[in-house]
């Protein structure tokens, strides 16, 4: 009966019609579709969700159907805009509906029960009513002298019930509100509003931006939301503009008000995608604005959404939309199996590739030649190649050892490695870790193999531990026990010297057999109790060098790696895509069925890749 509820409530005009459906959510005429015991997705603001679907604001603005609206499963939902004092908004008709471009137009104009009736309402839910992430979005009254002073009221009123709140100076309703999105302004807001919160409970604070700013502005909100330190942005709300190739035609286009829609989606998820490669993990942020498929749910994830919202959708889909959006943004998606690097360049546009060298390119003794075939195809095809290495050595001595193999620096445009970083990182010592270190050095190496890590530093290397100040642990050189290197580990930590590690790796295959790397002996010497600064996958900053290299932004970056602690692990983390492929490390772990392997593996490491293969070939 739901599906139809959309075709049926498009006889009623649609304020009315949103008003039955809030009216029938409230009594409990709909849906549910929330999993018992969902496993959760991830943690946001941390809480456990257990998916990445939230309802935007102004869907439920007085809280009227809250636990409704938890039932139906969304990970999230946020009431409002709520403000201090009631007030009736714009008179009727405000919200037009444009079908052909399945979008609307609104320009209520913060209609709202005002803090009191929204508290009520709130404080009424019992706890399993709630959704697994409640926000409350605040707005300022249309006669407030002083808007930031709204705005803090409503942190006062709000911080202890919700579990994030929302500024919103982006509704282009409430005349004159969109200027409060100059800097000084916004500054001035969220100063009010941090002040507010320290007298309460430290609820987070999300900012909700408008898709209409410039690129510029939108580049100085994200650098004035980390400096002020809330925890992240929304894009988008609705826009003033009107896209040239809208569809509609008739008076409702012509109507004042935010549009809406499927029209929104590209403007919003390109501010979505500019504040995700800017603030890097450093802020959530939430990707709404025309979201009415599952691909579009998913489009915004990949260009960095922490969480998906939706609105509009949901009033040509109604609640039928509400299932496969869910699971659209739950689970990691499936593994998608692939035979070559040509279906995957194609069918995503990828312009630049991150690889693994060993495991994916050679096995420590000959390259695969499928493997080099395959990036020089690719490179054919103008997309760039950097290799990403842990291996502890510096980006030239790698590639002299590619040219020793017979590869040819021609053959791809970087390298990036775990050495490298590590020896920019003693020698800059702008990192407090690294300022702190002695002079007297034990190098934990591989012997004249690993020299090169010590050239051009000013430390002194010495051969013995003792007397030592730190460790560089570029890993010990053909050693297949740890237990050899306890007693060192042992006398190191007594000593409470501090460790880097060049190479994250636990271990490699050389040819058909193991060898253990630096990562093993750094993970006992940290289990231990020891200090280590780690570089390399599956850390992110390896990848942001890399994709820094490219001027490539993270959707449009394929990796490519054999390891799922390391290759994919560090992807997924730096919010990349990544290939697995199966000629590397877990070679003797992966059944004769490659993709059961994958689910299983999966499971049990807690990360999946993007797409898995047999091999690297094109
Ligand atoms: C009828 C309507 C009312 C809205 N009211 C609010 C509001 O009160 N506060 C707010 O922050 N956003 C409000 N929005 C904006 C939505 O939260 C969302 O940012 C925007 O509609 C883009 O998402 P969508 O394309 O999925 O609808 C409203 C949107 C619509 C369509």
């Amino acid at each position: 009966m739901w599906s139809l509820a959309p075709a049926l409530l498009r006889a009623f005009d649609p304020e009315t019609a949103h008003r039955l459906t809030i009216r029938g959510l409230s009594l409990g005429l709909h849906p549910r579709f929330r999993q018992r015991r969902a496993e959760p997705v991830a943690r946001l603001f941390g809480k456990d969700i257990p998916n990445r679907l939230g309802l935007a604001a102004g869907f439920d603005k007085d809280a009227e159907a809250v636990a409704a609206l938890a039932a139906l499963g969304f990970g999230a939902v946020e009431i409002g805009s709520v403000t201090p004092k009631p007030q009736p908004g714009n008179p009727r008709p405000r919200v037009f509906r444009l079908p052909a471009d399945r979008a609307v137009i609104n320009r209520y104009g913060f209609n709202s029960g005002g803090h009191d009736k929204v508290r009520r309402n709130l404080d009424r839910l019992n706890p399993n009513q709630r959704p697994p992430l409640l926000g409350v979005n605040l707005g300022a009254n249309k006669t407030s002298e002083n808007v930031p002073a709204d705005f803090a009221l409503g942190v006062s009123r709000f911080a202890d019930i919700a579990d994030y709140l929302v500024i919103n100076v982006s509704s282009p309703n409430t005349p004159g509100l969109r200027d409060h999105q100059t800097i000084d302004a916004l500054a001035r807001i969220l100063d009010l509003a941090l002040d507010a919160r320290a007298q309460t409970t430290p609820t987070p604070i999300m900012l909700k931006i408008a898709p209409d700013l410039a690129d510029g502005d939108v580049g100085e909100i994200v650098d004035l939301a980390l400096d002020r330190g809330i925890e992240g942005l929304i894009a988008t709300n609705t826009t003033i503009g009107r896209p040239d190739d809208l569809q509609s035609k008739g008076p409702a286009l012509s109507e004042s008000g935010g549009l809406s829609g499927q029209p929104l989606f590209a403007r919003a998820t390109d501010v979505l995608t500019a504040i995700r490669e800017q603030a890097d993990d450093r802020l959530v942020v939430f990707g709404t604005g025309g979201v009415s498929t599952p691909a579009q749910a998913q489009e915004k994830v990949r260009r960095g959404a922490d969480l998906v919202q939706l609105y509009t959708g949901l009033i040509y889909g109604g609640p039928a939309l509400v299932k496969p959006l869910m699971s659209a943004v739950s689970k990691p998606s499936k593994t998608e199996k692939v035979t070559g690097l040509n279906q995957l360049l194609d069918e995503h546009r990828y312009r630049g590739l991150i690889v693994d060298l060993w495991g994916v390119m050679h096995n420590g003794k000959a390259f695969f030649p499928e493997a080099l075939e395959a990036l020089r195809r690719a490179r054919q095809r103008g997309v760039q190649v950097q290799f990403l290495s842990n291996a502890p050595r510096r980006a030239a001595s790698i590639a002299s050892m590619l040219a020793d193999m017979g590869l040819r620096a021609d053959a791809y445009d970087g390298i990036v490695s775990s050495g490298e970083e590590s020896w920019q990182a003693m020698k800059d010592r702008s990192d407090r870790f690294y300022a702190d270190l002695g002079r007297r050095c034990f190098h934990l190496g591989a012997g004249a193999k690993d020299a090169n890590m010590r050239e051009g530093l000013d430390y002194d290397f010495q051969d013995e531990i003792a007397g030592a100040e730190w460790i560089l642990n570029t890993g010990p050189a053909a050693s297949v026990d740890l237990g050899e290197w306890l007693p060192l580990l042992k006398t190191a930590l007594s000593a409470g010297l501090p460790m880097v590690c060049a190479n994250p790796d636990r271990v490699v295959m050389r040819g058909d057999s193991k060898e253990l790397c630096a990562g093993l002996l750094a993970e006992w010497y940290e289990a231990h109790g020891g200090s280590v600064r780690w570089h390399g996958k599956p850390y992110a900053s390896v990848y942001r060098t890399a994709r820094e290299a490219m001027g490539l932004r993270r959707h449009e970056v394929l990796a490519i790696g054999d390891s799922f602690t390391t290759d994919v692990a560090g992807a997924r983390g730096a919010g990349i895509d990544v290939l697995l492929v199966n000629t590397g490390i877990h070679q003797n772990d992966l059944d004769d069925d490659l993709m059961a392997g994958i689910n299983r593996l999966s499971d049990e490491k807690g990360v999946r890749p993007t797409f898995a293969a047999d091999r690297l070939q094109f």
